[in-house]
C-alpha cells in the first residue's frame, strides 16, 4: 500500500472543503487517459507547444545562448513520450550541437517509451534516461562540469499554487550553476470559451480522468465509492486565469474507505477539490520567479498566443 497516498486521502477528505491532490491521478489508467487527452482537439495546449518546438526551434536554440562548440546537458523532468522535445533535439542535431539529453521520470514506462521515439525518429541518438525523482537527480546531476538546460514543459508548473511554484523554482534554481538555463513551458491566460472545453471535452475523457481518483481510492484503499454518483467538474476564472476541477456528489450519500477505517458523508453538490490549472502572463511568470535566483531572459509563443516557452537563466 502507498502509505503517503492512504495519508493524504485521509487528510484531504476529512477537510472541508475536500479536497485530493491532483499528482494522484496518474497511476497506469490515469496516465493511458492523460495521454489520450492531450491528443484531443479541445486540449489545445499540446499542439501549440509543438508548433512552437517545430516551428521556432531556432529561435529557442538562440536565446538558450549555446554554440556547437561548448557541449552541455539537456534534462528534461517528467518527459512523458517526449513528443514535442523531439523537435528540439532534431534542430540540434541538424546544427551539430553536442549535447546529452537526459529525460527524467517517475514511470519507467515514459522512459521506454520516449527511448522508443526517439530511436524511430532520430536512430543514431544515444539518450541518457534516468528513473526517480527530478530533485534527488538533479542533485546527482549537478557535479556535471557542462552547463544545464532544463526543460519543464507542457504547463506543468501550472497545476502549483503559486507558493508551490515559487518553491519549486528556488528548488531547480539552487541545483543550477551560474547561466544555466530553464525552458519553462506555460499556458497564458485567455478567454473562457478556449480554456473550459479544454478542461470540459466532448468525448468525456478529462471527466473519466478526475473520477479515475475515486476508482484508484477504491482499488488502492479498499473503498465503495460509486462512480456513477458523483460528476466532474470544471471551472475557470478569467480574472484570476486559474481553471478548477472538482468532483461533485449528486446525492447525499456516504462512502466508505476500509483501509482508512473511515466513512465519508456526502452532502447532494458537495465537491471535492482536485486540480489547479493556473494560466498565466508576465507578470505571473516573473512573480513565481522572485526571490528564486532566476531571470526570464525570452520568451517564444505558437501563432494564436496560446501558449508561452519562457527562457529563464540562473543568475
Ligand atoms: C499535466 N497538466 C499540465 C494538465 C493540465 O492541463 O493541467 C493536466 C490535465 N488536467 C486535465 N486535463 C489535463
Amino acid at each position: 500500500m502507498n502509505k503517503q497516498f492512504a495519508n493524504d486521502v485521509k487528510e484531504g477528505l476529512s477537510k472541508t472543503p475536500k479536497s485530493l491532490s491532483s499528482k494522484y491521478f496518474y497511476d497506469e489508467k490515469g496516465s493511458a487517459l492523460f495521454s489520450k487527452i492531450m491528443k484531443l482537439p479541445e486540449y489545445y495546449l499540446t499542439d501549440a507547444e509543438f508548433e512552437i518546438f517545430q516551428k521556432k526551434a531556432p529561435e529557442i536554440i538562440k536565446l538558450l545562448g549555446i554554440t556547437s562548440q561548448k557541449s552541455f546537458d539537456l534534462i528534461e523532468l517528467g518527459a512523458g513520450d517526449g513528443y514535442k522535445t523531439i523537435e528540439l533535439l532534431k534542430a540540434l542535431d541538424t546544427l551539430n550541437f553536442q549535447y546529452k539529453y537526459c529525460p527524467i521520470d517517475i514511470s519507467a514506462k515514459a522512459l521506454h517509451q520516449i527511448e522508443e521515439n526517439i530511436h524511430q525518429q532520430i536512430p543514431n541518438k544515444k539518450i541518457d534516461p534516468k528513473l526517480g525523482d527530478y530533485f534527488h537527480i538533479l542533485h546527482e546531476l549537478k557535479s556535471s562540469p557542462l552547463p544545464k538546460i532544463v526543460l519543464f514543459l507542457g504547463s506543468n508548473i501550472g497545476n502549483m499554487e503559486n507558493v508551490e511554484a515559487n518553491a519549486f523554482l528556488s528548488h531547480l534554481s539552487e541545483n543550477l550553476s551560474k547561466d544555466d538555463k530553464i525552458i519553462l513551458g506555460a499556458d497564458l491566460k485567455k478567454s473562457k470559451d478556449i480554456v473550459l472545453p479544454a478542461y470540459n471535452d466532448s468525448q468525456g475523457l478529462t471527466s473519466a480522468f478526475n473520477l479515475n481518483l475515486l476508482s484508484r481510492i477504491n482499488t488502492e484503499l479498499d473503498a465503495d465509492f460509486n462512480t456513477e454518483l458523483f460528476v466532474h467538474t470544471p471551472m475557470y476564472d478569467e480574472q484570476e486565469g486559474v481553471a478548477k476541477s472538482a468532483i461533485k456528489s449528486t446525492v447525499n450519500q456516504e462512502v466508505e474507505i476500509k483501509v482508512l477505517d473511515m466513512k465519508v458523508a456526502f452532502k447532494k453538490e458537495e465537491q471535492i477539490h482536485t486540480e489547479i490549472s493556473r494560466k498565466y502572463d508576465d507578470i505571473s511568470i516573473q512573480n513565481i520567479c522572485l526571490d528564486t535566483g532566476l531571470k526570464i531572459v525570452g520568451k517564444i509563443t505558437d501563432s494564436k498566443n496560446y501558449f508561452a516557452d519562457y527562457i529563464i537563466e540562473k543568475q
